[in-house]
């Protein structure tokens, strides 16, 4: 597989938005950025915080689950950690929400706006531990930039 150029990809999540104040436009290009960016992926997208549970944003891929309360699933679980969270066979993860029946390893990662959660990165692969050590840094660079769109 070939290697993820991280920090260009979070440069290129600040100049994309550069002078975008709306964020519909902004998290929808993010999620196709990224999915442009990274091989061997079924679904990238974000789910907002909102009213008390998880909202679905703007993404790549197959229809999901509208909303996810925050005692639910892989992402459920990485907001009440308030930490990312890495499943390297979602088969085995207690609770783990199957919106693509074909995904079998994922990576979830809070978004932060005023020490807040706001929103979460969430990443699916057909592969079982298609995430590295590596790519979750890399990732979290990105979610870092997008945290400075946020707080901008
Ligand atoms: N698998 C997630 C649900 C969202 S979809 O992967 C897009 C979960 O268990 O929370």
């Amino acid at each position: 597989m070939q290697k993820v150029d991280y920090d260009l990809l979070s440069s290129q999540i600040i100049s994309l938005s550069e002078g975008v104040e709306d964020e519909i436009a902004n998290f929808s290009n993010f999620s196709a950025l990224i999915n442009s960016y990274l091989e061997d992926v079924n679904w990238v997208g974000f789910y907002f915080v909102k009213n008390s549970k998880l909202v679905l944003g703007p993404f790549q891929g197959q229809i999901a689950c509208t909303y996810i309360s925050f005692d639910k699933g892989v992402c459920g679980y990485c907001y009440r950690e308030n930490k990312t969270v890495k499943v390297d066979n979602v088969h085995e993860f207690p609770g783990h929400i199957a919106c693509d029946s074909r995904s079998n390893s994922e990576v979830v990662i809070p978004i932060h706006k005023d020490n807040e959660i706001y929103a979460l990165l969430d990443i699916d692969s057909t592969s079982l531990s298609r995430f590295s050590n590596e790519d979750v840094k890399g990732l979290e660079k990105v979610v870092n930039a997008i945290e400075k769109v946020l707080n901008r």
